[in-house]
């Protein structure tokens, strides 16, 4: 196959080493592979028709066969998914899709999602106004789990422990953004007594790798990128039966799906469109297996209309 990757690359960075090995798993296997940076895309919208150039060249848009989109949703806009219009437009299949990434955009709209699939989520409070401090208080206690609906890497989720954090937290997020509408969540424990979450990688349908990640003790978010430990995990049976059920209801053909296992069962956090690859990598890698490989393969399945 004739794969190419859309990368969240800037024109001045180098890519990154795993989307590297994508690349040289993909050679390696037989197939064609170009790896782009989002960076050197140009764009020529006329009457009746467009053309795509990449590197300074018309890109012959119909001559791939599938596109693996890494593209970061940056916030609230969509802008970068020009390109990827693009290659639908010309009938190429793009993973993941775009319908499905704007799907699981927003962590509220995704907790709402989840919530009516009867899933056990992180509960969660939006208010848009002071005055309703008060009654969050009511229903939840600290410590409490600030966090921005459109946040990723942990890069925006935050720890209060009291009443004077919390107010002063968000005094200051309005203060950026009036209209900035964030959650508050419980703290949510783990069975294990520590600070650790898992990261559920499901591809095509399936389990494919599945990482407990337990924090740094310089931070209390369990992210890779947050210099949490991984180890590769086994999940029970309901587990990934959630899991499974999450991530056909979002449609993603790659997804990263997050929990915290409590005592009472999983909670889920989140479902991930572009889930991280590193962590999952050096967590599931053997002799035998490569979750590198695995994408690879699925690609071809997919082009090949499996
Ligand atoms: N309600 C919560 N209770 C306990 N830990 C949490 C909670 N929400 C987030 N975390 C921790 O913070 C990390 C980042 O939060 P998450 O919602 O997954 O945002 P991001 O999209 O930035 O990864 C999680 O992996 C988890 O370790
Ligand atoms: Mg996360």
């Amino acid at each position: 196959m004739k794969l190419g990757i859309l990368t969240a690359t800037i024109s001045e960075c180098d890519f990154f080493p795993n989307i590297i090995e994508l690349k040289n798993i993909g050679e390696r296997n037989g197939h064609t592979v170009h790896l782009f940076r989002n960076g050197e895309f140009n764009l020529i919208v006329d009457s009746g028709k467009t053309e795509l150039f990449y590197s300074g060249k018309s890109l012959d848009i119909s001559s791939y066969d599938i596109i693996l989109n890494r593209l970061s949703v940056r916030e609230k806009s969509n802008a970068e998914y020009y390109i990827v219009n693009e290659f639908l437009k010309k009938g190429v299949p793009v993973v993941n899709s775009p319908e499905s990434i704007m799907k699981a955009r927003n962590k509220l709209f995704s907790l709402q999602i989840m919530s009516s699939l009867g899933i056990n989520i992180t509960r969660s409070a939006v208010i848009r106004r002071p005055e309703d401090i008060d009654n969050v208080l009511k229903h939840f206690s600290f410590p409490l789990i600030i966090k921005n609906i459109f946040g990723s890497l942990g890069s925006s989720t935050l720890l209060v422990y009291d009443i004077k954090q919390l107010i002063s937290t968000i005094d200051w997020i309005w203060n950026v953004n009036r209209n900035e509408i964030f959650l508050i969540q419980d703290f949510i424990r783990s069975e294990d007594g520590k600070i650790s979450d898992f990261r559920v990688f499901i591809l095509g349908g399936e389990i494919i790798g599945a990482m407990k990640r337990t924090n740094s003790d310089k931070d209390f978010r369990a992210n890779y990128t947050r210099g949490a430990s991984v180890e590769k995990a086994l999940l029970t049976e309901e587990e990934e039966k959630q899991c499974l059920l999450i991530a056909d209801e979002f449609g993603l053909e790659i997804a990263g799906v997050d929990f915290i296992r409590t005592k009472e069962g999983p909670v889920f956090l989140e479902i991930n469109s572009n889930p991280g690859l590193d962590g999952i990598r050096q967590a599931t890698k053997t002799k035998n297996f490569d979750i590198l490989e695995k994408i690879i393969n699925r690609l071809n399945e997919i082009k090949r209309g499996l």
